[in-house]
């Protein structure tokens, strides 16, 4: 790790791995688990790499005890994983499946037995087939459905988890109702604005239920006890030509309608002006209604901060490349930008636009297809290398522990992911593990960044 060692960081800061149940559980029709929208979306022809569904993933429904004890082996202490609402609920409310349950309360003992931090989000993406048929997260009723499923998993597992994120990246849910291209597949620009808007007060619904389980918001941040946040992902753009007026317009305009639609409400109480601008200039504006902002900005005890990259936009394609070359950027191996400063322009983000003063968890950094075919090594052990991801991961932490020493509250620092997964439309096309994993997690091979990261938790 280029100079950085784990002692650079604070001794109480932890390392984890992050996963979500939709791409790694399998066993997507076991034990009494209703249908989720990918499910059903990824057997449209066309909509996924190869038609790949999540029915395998990484079969972590059946073997979850290797992969938990892996991840200890490795030096992690912490797991973000995700519950399966379809599979705690199969109809979205009302009917619980009491087989689901017993499957996470194994899983999150596992954890606790391999001195992982559980981390759970309630919703990463895999919305109930049967509330979709119901107008999912377009019906303002999806405030209450996933209240009474929030609150179910509050009561039942409280006691043994002390991190709690209500969802995981809210844009998902605008690429699946506004541009089609995710799960459920609707798309209409106010679709995806409405879809938005219902989800933030579901977010802010469910933080109530929290507090009136476990009571009002006291103090800092405290693993002792349960805490709440919500993970939002920060893709911050930049203009290509900085001096270009119709490149910085365009960027702005993109903060505005990708990450700021969700932090203006939760932080700031309501949308920006220019986002409510675009709103009804496009005829989008969604519905709302008196209270709503109330609702959606609940105190929280943390953020969680998703962190891959910076995206750059130019009114004229042609520039984006040229900029980003001669900018000081680089492209990796699998065309993706080299921008690790991207995590500490988001940490910056928080504390100076937002002055957040919760403690910030970054909650997924991790990237894909850097690695070679695995080749044996002279003892003939199969090594598989990725280089790229190894530079990618250092770079990420070195600018990390920059924006902490200018005293930025970060807190723990989650990898995405263990293994190769069911990368959503991208089905197992894309590889985002530090083990490589023939799908159905057979045949595991660590990856050269498996051994770094190893090398820099254990020493
Ligand atoms: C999502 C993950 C996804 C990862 C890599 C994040 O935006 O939360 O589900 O696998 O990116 O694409």
């Amino acid at each position: 790790m280029s100079g950085l060692t784990v002692k650079d960081f604070p001794k109480d800061f932890k390392w984890g791995i992050a996963t979500s149940a939709a791409q790694i559980e399998g066993a997507a029709f076991e034990d009494g688990k209703g249908a989720e929208i990918w499910d059903v979306f990824s057997r449209i022809p066309g909509k996924t790499f190869g038609g790949q569904t999540p029915d395998v993933a990484c079969d972590y429904y059946h073997k979850f005890p290797e992969q938990l004890a892996l991840m200890k082996e490795l030096g992690f202490n912490s797991h973000r994983f995700s519950f399966s609402w379809a599979r705690i609920l199969p109809e979205g409310t009302g009917r619980v499946n009491e087989k689901g349950l017993d499957f996470y309360r194994r899983a999150v003992d596992a954890m606790l037995e391999n001195g992982l931090m559980p981390n759970a989000t309630l919703y990463h993406w895999d919305l109930p087939q049967e509330l979709e048929y119901r107008g999912g997260f377009l019906n303002r009723d999806v405030v209450n459905w996933f209240t009474e499923y929030a609150g179910l998993l509050f009561e039942t597992f409280g006691d043994l988890i002390p991190v709690w994120t209500t969802f995981n990246e809210p844009i998902a849910t605008y690429v699946g109702y506004g541009l089609g291209a995710f799960a459920p597949g609707r798309k209409s620009e106010k679709s995806g604005r409405q879809a938005n808007h219902n989800l933030l007060l579901a977010h802010g619904s469910a933080v109530k239920r929290f507090r009136e389980i476990f009571g009002e918001k006291q103090g800092g941040f405290d693993t002792s006890r349960p805490n709440v946040g919500i993970v939002v992902d920060i893709w911050h753009h930049h203009p290509a030509r900085p001096d270009n007026a119709d490149d910085v317009r365009l960027a702005e305009l993109e903060n505005e309608k990708a990450y700021r639609s969700y932090l203006d409400p939760i932080f700031k109480g309501g949308y920006s002006p220019a986002l409510l601008k675009f709103m009804a200039d496009s005829y989008c504006l969604p519905d709302i209604r008196p209270g709503d902002f109330e609702l959606i900005k609940q105190p929280l005890d943390f953020f969680g901060l998703n962190c891959y990259n910076r995206v750059v936009d130019s009114a004229d394609p042609s520039k984006v490349r040229q900029a980003v070359e001669f900018g000081g950027g680089n492209y990796m191996d699998n065309g993706a930008e080299f921008y690790p400063k991207a995590i500490y322009d988001a940490l910056h983000i928080m504390k100076d636009m937002y002055g957040l003063t919760i403690p910030i968890f970054i909650t997924e950094n991790g990237t894909y297809n850097c690695e070679e075919e695995p080749v044996r090594d002279a003892e003939g052990r199969l090594r598989v290398h990725d280089v790229t991801r190894i530079r990618y991961i250092d770079g990420f932490l070195e600018w990390l522990k920059k924006a902490m020493d200018e005293g930025i509250d970060v807190r723990v620092y989650y990898l995405w992911t263990l293994l190769d997964n069911f990368e959503w439309t991208a089905g197992n096309s894309f590889r985002f593990g530090i083990v490589r994993s023939d799908y159905g997690a057979e045949n595991l091979l660590l990856k050269d960044s498996a051994y770094h990261m190893k090398e820099f938790l254990l020493g």
